[in-house]
This record gives C-alpha cells, structure tokens and sequence, in this order.
C-alpha cells in the first residue's frame, strides 16, 4: 500500500464489520483491533480519543536543539516558512480530509479533549493542562515541520508578556483575509488592538511565576493552577471577544494564534521551572504517567507520557528566548499564609495583625497575595470578570487603577453547548501592590467582594457576590 490513502478510503466508507477488519488487517499498526472507535474518523467529529493500547510509544528526537522565536519579531523568511507551512496543513483539509495532519483535524485534537471527552479526560482545569498542551503543541510543530520539509521548524511564541507585543502577532493579522493562512476571520481584535495590560501585565505574571509550588502553578489532579486562568484564559477571550473561535475550547484551535499563544503558555511553564530550585514538577507516578495519544508527522499514532515533555531542552528539542520577568525576579522566602475568617463570614478582613505584617512585607519589597479558591463564576459565556472589594467599588468599575479593585477571573467555557460545562468554580491569586492595599485599607470593617463582568456599560452592570469556598493571603520577604 503505498500509503494511508487506501486504508483511510476504507475507513471512511465501511459501515461493516468485515469491512472493518480487512482494513484493519491492512494496517495494524495504525488502527487497533480493541476499538471500533478509530481514531482517524473520531477526529473528523470531535469525538473522544479511542484506548492507547495500539498507539506506538513516542521514542526520540533526532532534530537539533533550536529555539522557538518571538512572533512579533519575525524575519521575513521565517514568516513565509510559517505561513507554507499552515497553507501546506490547511490544503490537506481538501486534498484529503481524512488526513490526521490536516488542520481541521489537528484543530479537532483540542475539542477532543474538552468538550465530549469525559471530565477524566479534560485537560483543563488539573495538571493535564501544562503537559497536554505541550505534548500537543510538538506534535502540530513536527507535523508543521514535514508539511515545508524542514525538521527545523519550530513555533513562533507570542509574547504577549512583552509590552510592545499585545497586538496579535503582525504575520497572523494582516493580510485580514483567506490569502494568510494565518488568519482568523472571528476573532475580536483587529491588527492595531492590544491585549490590556489588566491580563498580561506584571501584576498577573509575577503572581504566575512566584508560584511557591506546582500545585499553585500548575493544578493538581482535581484544580487548575493560577496561570491556567490569567494570563491564559485572558488571552482566549480577548482574542475571542466572547464569541469567536478562541472564546470557547471546542473551537480555539481553528485560530492559528491559538499555538502561538500556547507555545508563549509554553514558555512560561519552562521559566517558571527556572525561577527558582524549588519550583519543581510533581514525581508522582499518578503525573507522570499521564499519557495523550497523537499522530506525528509520518501519520503515526504515538502515545506520549507527561514524564516524556518534562524537559523541553532535551526531550523535545526546543528552547525559548530570555524572559524579563526572569531577570527581574527577587529571591523570595517561601510564603507565610495569613488565613482568614472568610469560611464563617465569607467576607474578608485585614486584621489589624494582617494589616501590620502586610504593610511590612510591601514596605519591604516583598510579596503579598490574596487568594481565593473555588469562585462560583457565570457559566452561560466565555467572559473576563473584575473582582473588587465593595459593591460600590464594582459598580463603578473603574478598572486596574480604579477604587477597590483586585484583579481578574477569566471564564473561558469548553463549548458553546451548555451541557458540556465542566467546572463552575475557578481559584484566582491576586497581587496586592501598595496601591491596592492602600485602596483596600480605606474599606472600614469586613469587606464584600464583588464581581462584575468587564466591558459592560454601567446602566447593564450585574453586580456578583463572590462566593468562594476559602480565602486567604499569602506574604513573601525578599531575601537579603
Ligand atoms: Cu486547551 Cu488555551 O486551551
């Protein structure tokens, strides 16, 4: 057989049993005989992912360690190689649908797992998502690669962290048409908008990557960690604006920006991991041993374990550029956590025992956080909420540097089917700057947070009470 053509032919038309088999007895070692359920035809649908016992265990990387670039910054060659290669992916969405490297299907591999796959299976809201996202991201990169014929491709990144780099990459922006392949016609932003600085500035990424622990950074097997909300849900729905393909995950991945996006979610895992000798990832063979099925560039059915992407550099044959928040970063003492009464009066107050060792600490250049876990969040859309610390702060809504406000909770939803919601609370880890405390201190007594969706005129406004499960703060001195 010269190649899948045959076999995929086949797939496409059986309705039979015996069908099936032959095929089957035509390429073992591309579909299993212990699922009926193969996993070509499960992508063309969004269908939950077949068992991994016939998928090939991913081995080795032969290509040579390179980095991936910052797309804002691309060369012009680098531009055409990219846009060759997502044309080259997108022609095989017509030249052959059943093709597991066409786009559509390599976009159907994040609805898989998000939507109709089963809440075990999601990759969002726990540990999976780090891993997932970066086991999946090499195998569209190495597929990429095969489609232009140069293993030495690798993803751009979006560094949205960079503040001269909140406009959507230029190569995906313009030209606005089907001519650049790495063009979305949903999304909200228009080639001059910026991602706002309440998503990706400092605020939000220093409480990402000061994380203590990976069960703050990354989730644990039941909870997503701090950096799965903002910064990455943020960018989701910005780039969305609440209806477009990034708005939802179902559909996030028919937007090309999506991977740059994700390679730059990518990034920040690898720095984190850099940050500091104490930022580890988990060892327990419950983490480890995570395992996601893909096809690679040779339309190989590969299953790869979350052991195998832990070190990018060497495994995965790929490094980023430099991170100013790196070269920044004070070597903090491990966090002391300040609880509260917030369990009993689900409000929060600044004991004056709280108030004095917070002022210490921000006096001091340390750190200091709120966090709250399990919010219930609105469910019916994708959409970026503000916490603040009053009603009346909230109904003024007067923003990042307004009154009494704390920060953000992004709700990206799976789909747009309101059956497929698969968690309804989020955790969120606010930086308290002196601004903020200084706001917060005028509040007399216990304080009711209070939650309002952003870009919402006034006369509209709902005002939410926060109900979350716990609250507490965290504080930090810097090291001398
Ligand atoms: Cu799987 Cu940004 O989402």
């Amino acid at each position: 057989m010269p190649d899948n053509k045959t076999e995929n032919d086949v797939i496409a038309n059986s309705t039979s049993r015996r069908n099936f088999l032959q095929a089957v007895g035509i390429g073992t070692s591309f579909i299993g005989l212990n699922a009926f359920v193969n996993p070509v035809a499960a992508l063309a649908q969004c269908q939950a992912p077949p068992s991994a016992t016939t998928a090939k265990a991913w081995g080795k990387d032969c290509r040579r360690i390179l980095p991936r670039r910052p797309a804002s910054t691309l060369s012009s060659t680098e531009v055409t190689k990219l846009r060759d290669a997502y044309q080259a992916m997108r022609a095989l969405d017509t030249s052959d649908p059943n093709d597991p490297r066409g786009f559509t299907r390599q976009a159907n591999i994040h609805c898989w797992f998000c939507t109709e796959a089963a809440s075990s299976v999601h990759v969002h809201f726990n540990w999976k998502f780090f891993a997932f996202h970066r086991a999946y991201l090499y195998f569209h990169e190495r597929i990429l690669g095969k489609l232009i014929g140069d293993m030495d491709f690798r993803l751009p990144y979006w560094d949205w962290d960079v503040s001269s780099h909140r406009k959507i990459p230029p190569a995906y922006a313009t030209p606005t048409d089907a001519s650049n392949p790495l063009w979305n016609s949903t999304r909200a932003m228009d080639s001059n908008d910026e991602i706002p600085d309440e998503d990706v500035g400092e605020d939000v990424m220093d409480a990402a990557l000061e994380a203590d622990d990976f069960t703050d950074f990354g989730g644990t097997a039941s909870a997503p960690g701090i950096p799965e909300g903002a910064p990455h849900g943020s960018v989701h729905n910005d780039v969305g604006g609440g209806s477009g393909d990034m708005a939802f995950f179902e559909t996030a991945a028919k937007d090309p920006v999506f991977y740059a996006h994700h390679s730059n979610v990518d990034k920040i895992w690898s720095d984190w991991n850099k940050g500091s000798s104490t930022h580890t990832n988990p060892t327990s063979s419950a983490f480890l041993n995570l395992t996601w099925n893909f096809y690679d560039e040779n339309k190989v059915w590969r299953s790869i374990t979350a052991a195998q992407v832990l070190n990018h550099e060497n495994q995965l044959r790929y490094v980023y550029g430099p991170s100013r928040f790196l070269e920044i970063l004070p070597c903090l003492l491990q966090s002391v956590v300040i609880r509260t009464d917030w369990r009993v009066t689900k409000t929060l107050r600044f004991t004056p025992a709280a108030r004095t060792s917070i002022s210490r600490v921000l006096g001091s250049r340390g750190r200091v956080r709120m966090h709250l876990t399990d919010v219930a969040v609105p469910t019916d859309k994708s959409a970026v909420y503000r916490v603040y610390a009053s009603p009346e702060a909230a109904r003024k809504d007067e923003g990042p540097r307004g009154e009494g406000y704390l920060g953000t909770i992004p709700v990206v939803l799976s789909s747009r089917k309101p059956q497929h919601v698969h968690r309804k609370t989020r955790n969120a880890v606010f930086s308290i700057t002196e601004r903020k405390f200084e706001t917060l201190s005028r509040a007399q007594g216990p304080m009711q947070l209070t939650l309002v969706e952003r870009g919402v005129k006034e006369n509209e406004r709902k005002l939410i009470k926060v109900n979350a499960a716990d609250s507490h703060f965290t504080i930090a001195d810097v090291e001398r």
